[in-house]
């Protein structure tokens, strides 16, 4: 089975990858298709962000899809920076607001001023609790569905470890002491909230008779 993944970022291609290569799922991005639009990204949830992602390729390519939407939500800061997490700091590229560009969707340009912007706003916070969601979205013909995986866990002091991308540098998941960055992409794939999330949908798509 064929299924248009609405993304161009690698690390998340390589994540979901190598957990639906286990079965008959044979994932493409947006380059694979051809695809170069600026996506709308305009919802205030990440239900509603990663369903608009994933219609938008289904009207224009014709193609099942499905898209995700992450956000990482902290208690202390009322569940921000949550659906605006890739636009933290503000900036250009794809994460300008309201626009998920193809072009520019990568590691995340400005993954280094939205971890300072956090940091920043965490200075003197005793409570570090945090948690990552993503919600995938999956259009098959007319019919829509929605998974969400969520890992629990504590924003650090200082940034570290060099693996993974946009925030992980800065999150620590619970049951362990070093960040996604330093656990590095095995450990991250096992336990990950993207992890959560894509096992639903594999196993979505492993009961469905197509
Ligand atoms: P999006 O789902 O690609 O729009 O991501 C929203 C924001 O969360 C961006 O700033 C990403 O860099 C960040 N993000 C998404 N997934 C992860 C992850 O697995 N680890 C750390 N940051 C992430």
């Amino acid at each position: 089975m064929k299924l248009v993944f609405a993304t161009n970022n690698k690390h998340k291609l390589d994540e979901v990858r190598k957990i639906t290569a286990q079965h008959n799922i044979e994932v493409v991005s947006l380059a694979d298709i051809h695809c170069h639009d600026e996506i709308p990204e305009t919802a205030d949830t990440l239900e509603g962000n990663a369903l608009q992602k994933a219609q938008y390729i289904q009207d224009k390519f014709g193609l099942d899809c499905f898209a995700d939407d992450t956000g990482l939500e902290v208690e202390a800061l009322n569940g921000a920076p949550g659906v605006y997490s890739a636009r933290y700091a503000g900036g250009e590229g794809h994460n300008a607001p309201g626009v998920y560009s193809a072009r520019y969707a990568g590691p995340g340009h400005d993954s280094e001023a939205n971890m300072q912007k956090l940091l920043q706003e965490m200075e003197g916070k005793t409570n570090r609790k945090a948690r990552f969601r993503t919600v995938i979205a999956l259009i098959i013909g007319d019919k829509q569905y929605c998974f969400s995986g969520i890992v629990n866990g504590t924003i650090t002091t200082e940034k570290k470890g060099e693996n993974g991308f946009g925030y992980d540098p800065i999150f620590i998941p619970e049951g362990y002491e070093q960040t996604f960055a330093e656990l590095g992409d095995f450990v991250k794939n096992k336990i990950s909230h993207r992890a959560k999330a894509v096992e639903q949908l594999d196993h979505f798509l492993a009961n469905l008779n197509l």
